[in-house]
């Protein structure tokens, strides 16, 4: 089965805010799971629902994950919720729906995540480092916020000038190919 697409800046999909969710039902454990394959196909350390266009406050993580590793430990967060946000951490970030791009961006070093799991049971991490960095980073997601969004205005500038070339090239490389 294919796997869902990654929608890419500037889909305006990125930029919703999700809405909770109310219930965990089947067809939610299987976006679940969908996220999963999408996340580790990439690879990536962390995927939010609302990247492949679903506005629901779901995210996927695993920061331990290497591609050489066969075991999977992916966290599944349900409606997460950040506090606690101590110290400051600057990390080099980047984005499966941000091509090509990867800045330093300012983070709390540590947070407090409270979720639950697709079985609604509560989950409390006391997130540092790549994690905690992470855990930011997904849940800005489900605020419609990219990490570009907290980058200086003018290297954002200088992505989206660029982003705006590879578009239109690719535009041209399709009409190019045609649809025949
Ligand atoms: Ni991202």
């Amino acid at each position: 089965m294919a796997l869902r697409p990654v929608l890419k800046f500037p889909d305006k999909r990125l930029s919703q805010l999700s809405a909770p969710i109310e219930e965990i039902t089947d067809e939610i454990r299987e976006l679940a799971r969908d996220m999963c394959e999408v996340m580790y196909d990439e690879p990536g350390i962390g995927l939010a629902a609302p990247q492949v266009g679903e506005a629901i406050r779901l995210v996927v993580v695993d920061t331990e994950w290497t591609e050489e590793d066969v075991e999977r430990n992916p966290l599944i967060l349900v409606n997460p919720e950040l506090s606690e946000h101590e110290g400051k951490i600057r990390w080099k970030e980047g984005c499966l729906s941000v091509p090509d791009f990867e800045a330093e961006v300012d983070r709390a070093e540590r947070v407090l995540l409270r979720s639950t799991d697709l079985d609604g049971k509560e989950l409390q991490i006391r997130a540092e480092g790549l994690q905690a960095v992470c855990f930011q980073h997904e849940v800005d997601h489900l605020d419609g916020t990219l990490f570009i969004d907290r980058i200086s205005r003018l290297k954002r500038t200088r992505y989206v000038a660029k982003r705006k070339k590879q578009l239109k090239l690719e535009e041209m490389d399709e009409d190019a190919t045609g649809d025949t």
